[in-house]
């Protein structure tokens, strides 16, 4: 039924446009309580077994909104209502800014993609934390803060910049992210460097510290998949040095080659990250990368081109804690969720491991395990698998 409706409704339409209208519809329908009690007790999950437990947060579910679908805040509930389970807002910047210049997001159909060159458009973090503030959480789901540089600050100046968005945003997160991989923002990508990313991180976690005394917010970072394999291998070993709580892989990509894409050239030639169904390979090793690296010590969240329950169920089993998603949202439409939650559980049932946290990295164990590979740190006590 989605399918049609995004035949002739949707792909009609300029993709920023129908984005407007579905958040439109969306935080509509969350705002009457009868439909969304109603849309709600069909479409998020409740199903004891996706219990999850990340950073010391606990969720209905490992499954999430991916950052960049509610940059400022405004449809939280709304989401939640479309089963997902923890919803990352943002990307917010220490200022307001307008993002790039129009069109800035393009649908490869044929590809199950996107490119996007939005930009970081948002409201700032003084005006999202402020509605963060003043929110009434209809359902108790968890928000993640996703926060970037804002365009015009300099490099140098990067640091400041963060940490006015951390001392504004970290009260009202449930966690806080620390975005330097998309490719839109210049410069932004060279964060990922660990002479840049060391302080950084670590004046991050002072400031949330600083303003939120009472709970320790966890803190992540948000990688691309484009990094070198060397470049992964730093940011695990920086996330452990500093007791980071996450890293999340990964943003969109830059590449374009090898990834056998089949829509138009003047449509993959559009400047930009692509994400979706081409980006699933390489973000599923570098996630596998990660885990193999830090194990248990740091939480991993998998992201990109998962489209389905195998897709997240493969994330699990290479050491993702988290799961979320964007692009196939577009293509897949308000069922999309359900669908994953139904598969993961019953994925789960009949796999070999009680929890799903047994599941988590199980993969990547067995493979450790089975080769007997020296010097990794992947382990933990009394893993199913
Ligand atoms: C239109 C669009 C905007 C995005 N904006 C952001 C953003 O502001 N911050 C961010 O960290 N990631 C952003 N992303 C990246 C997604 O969070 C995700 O990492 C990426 O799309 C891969 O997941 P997917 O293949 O499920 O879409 C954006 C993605 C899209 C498609």
């Amino acid at each position: 039924m989605y399918d049609l409706f995004f035949r002739q409704v949707f792909r009609r339409m300029d993709p920023e446009q129908a984005h407007h209208l579905a958040v439109r519809w969306i935080r509509l329908v969350a705002r009457v309580p009868v439909l969304r009690t109603f849309v709600a007790a069909f479409l998020a999950p409740r199903a004891k077994e996706l219990r999850t437990e990340a950073f010391g947060l606990r969720l209905h579910s490992p499954f999430g909104l991916a950052a960049g679908f509610d940059k400022n805040a405004v449809a939280i509930d709304g989401m939640a209502m479309l089963g997902f389970d923890h919803v990352e807002i943002g990307t917010v910047t220490g200022q307001a800014q307008p993002g790039n210049p129009k069109k800035r997001l393009f649908r490869l159909v044929a590809d199950r993609a996107l490119i996007n060159r939005m930009g970081f458009n948002n409201d700032g973090s003084l005006a999202v934390a402020a509605r963060l503030a003043s929110r009434e959480p209809v359902f108790r789901t968890v928000v993640g803060v996703n926060i970037g540089k804002t365009k015009v600050v300099p490099e140098a100046d990067a640091v400041a910049d963060y940490v006015t968005s951390a001392e504004r945003l970290a009260p009202h997160a449930d966690y806080l992210v620390v975005n330097v991989s998309s490719p839109n923002t210049p410069g932004l990508r060279n964060l990922q460097a660990t002479e840049a990313l060391r302080p950084l991180l670590t004046a991050v976690r002072e400031a949330a510290d600083r303003v939120a005394p009472a709970r320790r917010v966890p803190l992540l970072v948000k990688i691309a998949p484009d990094l070198a394999d060397a470049d992964v291998d730093a940011v695990a070993d920086l996330a452990v040095e500093l007791g980071l709580d996450g890293i999340i892989a990964t943003n969109t990509t830059i590449a374009r080659e090898g990834l056998g894409l089949r829509s138009a050239p003047d449509l993959v030639g559009e400047a930009g990250g692509l994400s979706g169904a081409p980006l699933k390979a390489r973000s599923l090793e570098v996630l596998r990368r990660l885990y193999a690296r830090v194990g248990d010590r740091v939480t991993l969240v998998g992201v990109g081109g998962v489209e389905d329950a195998e897709d997240a169920w493969q994330r699990i089993l290479a050491g993702a804690t988290l799961v979320q998603g964007y692009s196939a949202f577009i293509y897949q439409g308000p069922f999309w969720g359900r669908a994953i939650h139904k598969g993961l559980v019953a994925r789960l049932r009949t796999s070999p491991y009680a929890t799903l946290a047994d599941a988590v990295g199980a993969d990547v164990r067995n493979t450790v395990n089975g080769t007997d590979s020296g010097n990794t740190t992947v382990g933990r006590a009394g893993a199913a698998g």
